[in-house]
Formats: structure tokens, C-alpha cells, sequence
């Protein structure tokens, strides 16, 4: 330990990054062959080494004198703050849906609470909302399961398929919850960049590169919060074949999947057996305190992911299921068109700025390179924090983004004329 501050310190004063997967690879390297020697499990051994690992890199980071990248709920907070001292504030910076949940579902919800549905169920949901979930996606009831949010579905995933050790393949910039729930479950997160350049498409051979004995699951997250991005078919195909050559786990995050500008194809389409696809009523229905989605995967899969939720907290509350059975029957289309149309609002907007970016597939965000040299995400934030816009800053979603911001098209299109007319004067004056 003391060996890993020292590094830890050295490395701070250089000015250089904790981690370095090049000289990992080669201790990989040296790992397996000593294993090899005496006769040890590869999966085991490099799973053993991970642990090591992790646990440098979390000393070496507390030797790092810079602070910790800001989040979007870091940003939400500090805009409510100035909005509680009378400034007016145009929220952009969080991803929720500024619309209201479908009316019918009051009515669900107290019709379930007066019949006497009100009860512990199964783990996995209800039956009734399971076969209609198995309906719509072509799965059956015993490979849906129902979570309280989408973010549980990610987490519980994580949770119960992953060993301590083990390792995922995350594809950055990122929504930071797969790398978050990874970290608390001692699994190791290899980060794939991809960049402005190339259209924010994953290098698949960089991921077969980043494969290891201990690798165990590829993250997907497609349409992408913040790139908006959509993955061709052929690029989905590739990835399930290294994910089938190498029996890995997809985790498949899904909940933009009907916020699509481009054409969007479900991984839960390719019949991939160890596939997990992660669904929201959040964002489609706008029920983000409902706390509310679903996973579609294996039924062998779907019982042990309900096996970690059935321990955590028995099952999602009944009368709320009832809800989303009822929110089903609903209407989101217009929901969808309405962002659609915020969307482009923003983009023409940015279109006439000192920025780049690609046009978002999908989604509700567009995340912009600003231009200004000596400007960072974080500065810029606060600069329009002042001026009453709350934009996220695009370091929250990996740490080679501090050129970008991510801007949310979840206000009226007014608002966003309005905080897109502050964003140009503060990029103008090249603070
Ligand atoms: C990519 C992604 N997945 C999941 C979630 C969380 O969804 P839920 O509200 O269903 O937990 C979010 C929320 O912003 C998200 O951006």
C-alpha cells in the first residue's frame, strides 16, 4: 500500500495518469505466464490481479491534488441553489423529460391500491405486466423482469452476474452509471474512446484488443446518452460475434430506444443468449419518479438478476406496476416528436456557433465541442450557471471530454432559442 502512494504521488507530480493500459497489459502479460508456471486458472489469476489493481489505482487517485469531474447532478444542484436566490434558470443539463406521466395511470394506481393490489409479488413482476412486456418485445414471460428503474436493471446486472475481479468493456464517453456500479462491486471498467472524429463509432478491434481472461461483459448504450449516437447493424454484429467468441455478457442499455431520429435495431433482436437488454418508463412516458423499466434477457439470466433484486427489496411496489401496465396503453409518440423537434431546434442553433458536433440519431442530448482554447467544460458551465443556462459538463462522461458540454433538448423550444442565445455570446466573447 504504501509502495502504491509513493507510485501514486511520483505520477502526481509528473503530471501524469494513474492508469497506463499499456504497462498493465505487459503485468498481464508476466501474470499469466507465472500462473502458466505454477499451474493456476488464467480467468482466476488475472481476476486476482485486477483486485490488486483496483486497489492501487483507488490509493494512487487520493495522491491526485485535481478535483474530482463534476457531474450533471453536481451542475442540477448548484443551478437549484442560484434559482432558490430568485435567477431564473433553463434547465438543460439533466435528462428528464419536462413532460407529464399519462394521466390514466392515477387511476391505475388507485384502482390497484382499492382491489387489494397492494401486496408483495414476484421478484420478477407481476405476471400480467410480464406478458405484456413478452408481447411487445417477441419474449416470453419467464426472460422479462421487471426493476425498479433502469438504473437498477444496470446495477442489479452488474451486481449478480460479475465476480469481484472481473472486468467490462465500457465505450466512452459514457453515461457514468456502468463504471459507478462496477466500482462498487470491485469489477474493473476498460474504457474504449471514441471520438468526434469518427463519428463516435467503436473501434471493434480496439474492443477485441481490450479483451482479457477476466473480461466478462461489453456495455452497449445505444441510442447514446450524450453522443446521440446509433450503432449501424453491421458494427451490432460485429460486437455480438466477439461477445459470442468469447462467451461475454452484453448489457445493452437501451432506454432512448424510442427517441430515435435514425432507424434503431434492439440487441434483444439478434438472439444472442447471453444478452441483457436494459428498457425505462422514464424517459418513454416521462415517469422518471415512478422508478420504473424492465430487463429483457435469458430466463436463466433473469433468475439470477431477480435472485440480487428479491434480496435488495422483494419486488418493485405492486399499485406502480400497475401503472406501467396501464402507461403501455398510452400514447408516447407525441412525446417523442415534440423532443424531435427540440432536438432540431438545437442543432440549427448550434449549427451557427463556433462549435462541432454530429447530429444526433437519437436521444435527447447533442454534445458539442467548444472551440476555445483556453476555455475548459467545467469553466464554461459555471460561466453559464451565472447567466441562468444549467448545461452538463462533457468530462462527466469521460475524462478526455473536457472540450465538450452536453446539452439536454428536454425544455420547450423557446427556452432553448433563449439558453442557446447566452451560450453564443459567452463562446463569442472567447472567454
Ligand atoms: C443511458 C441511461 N440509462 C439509464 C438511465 C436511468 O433511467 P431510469 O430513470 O429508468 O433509472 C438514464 C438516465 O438518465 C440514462 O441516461
Amino acid at each position: 500500500m504504501e509502495l502504491a502512494q509513493k507510485i501514486g504521488e511520483i505520477k502526481a507530480k509528473l503530471g501524469m495518469d494513474v492508469t497506463d493500459d499499456q504497462v498493465e497489459s505487459e503485468i498481464r502479460m508476466s501474470v499469466l505466464s507465472l500462473a502458466h508456471q505454477i499451474g493456476l486458472d488464467p480467468s482466476y489469476s488475472s481476476r486476482l490481479l485486477n483486485l490488486l489493481l483496483i486497489e492501487s489505482v483507488g490509493l494512487q487517485r487520493k495522491q491526485k491534488t485535481v478535483e474530482h469531474a463534476s457531474s450533471h447532478m453536481d451542475v442540477l444542484l448548484k443551478a437549484k441553489q442560484i434559482e432558490a436566490s430568485g435567477m431564473p434558470m433553463v434547465h438543460l443539463e439533466i435528462g428528464e423529460p419536462d413532460f407529464r406521466p399519462p394521466r390514466s395511470i392515477k387511476d391505475a394506481f388507485v384502482n390497484a391500491i382499492d382491489s387489494g393490489r397492494h401486496r408483495y409479488t414476484d421478484a420478477r413482476g407481476i405476471e400480467r405486466l410480464r406478458e405484456k412486456l413478452a408481447l411487445i418485445h417477441g419474449f416470453t414471460k419467464e426472460t422479462v423482469m421487471v426493476t425498479p428503474g433502469g438504473r437498477f436493471g444496470v446495477y442489479a446486472s452488474i451486481a449478480s452476474l460479475l465476480k469481484p475481479g472481473e472486468e467490462i468493456v465500457v465505450i466512452e464517453p459514457s453515461w457514468p452509471a456502468y463504471s459507478d456500479c462496477a466500482a462498487l462491486n470491485s469489477v474493473k471498467v476498460k474504457t474504449i474512446k471514441t471520438t468526434l472524429e469518427n463519428q463516435w463509432s467503436p473501434d471493434v478491434h480496439e474492443i477485441d484488443n481490450a479483451i482479457n481472461d477476466a473480461t466478462k461483459m461489453i456495455v452497449l448504450n445505444y441510442p447514446n446518452n450524450p453522443t446521440g449516437k446509433i450503432l449501424d447493424t453491421d458494427t451490432n454484429e460485429r460486437i455480438i460475434s466477439l461477445a459470442r467468441e468469447h462467451d461475454l455478457y452484453i448489457l445493452s442499455d437501451e432506454v432512448y430506444s424510442k427517441y430515435c431520429v435514425k432507424k434503431f435495431k434492439s440487441i434483444a433482436e439478434y438472439n444472442y443468449d447471453k444478452s441483457i437488454v436494459i428498457e425505462s418508463f422514464s424517459k418513454t412516458y416521462a415517469m422518471t419518479g415512478f422508478r420504473l423499466g424492465y430487463l429483457l434477457s435469458s430466463a436463466i439470466i433473469v433468475k439470477q438478476v431477480a435472485k440480487l433484486l428479491a434480496f435488495a427489496m422483494t419486488s418493485v411496489a405492486e399499485p406502480l406496476q400497475y401503472c406501467a401496465l396501464n402507461a403501455l396503453e398510452t400514447d408516447y409518440v407525441t412525446n417523442v416528436e415534440e423532443t424531435r423537434i427540440r432536438l432540431h431546434t438545437l442543432v440549427e442553433r448550434l449549427k451557427k456557433m463556433d462549435v462541432r458536433f454530429t447530429i444526433p440519431d437519437g436521444s435527447m442530448y447533442v454534445y458539442p465541442r467548444i472551440n476555445a482554447k483556453t476555455l475548459d467544460d467545467n469553466t464554461l458551465v459555471n460561466l453559464l450557471l451565472e447567466k441562468g443556462v444549467a448545461v452538463a459538463p462533457g468530462s462527466a462522461f469521460g475524462n478526455s471530454y473536457d472540450k465538450f458540454i452536453r446539452i439536454s433538448a428536454t425544455q420547450p423550444a423557446e427556452q432553448i432559442e433563449q439558453a442557446m442565445n447566452v451560450l453564443e455570446t459567452c463562446l463569442s466573447k472567447k472567454i
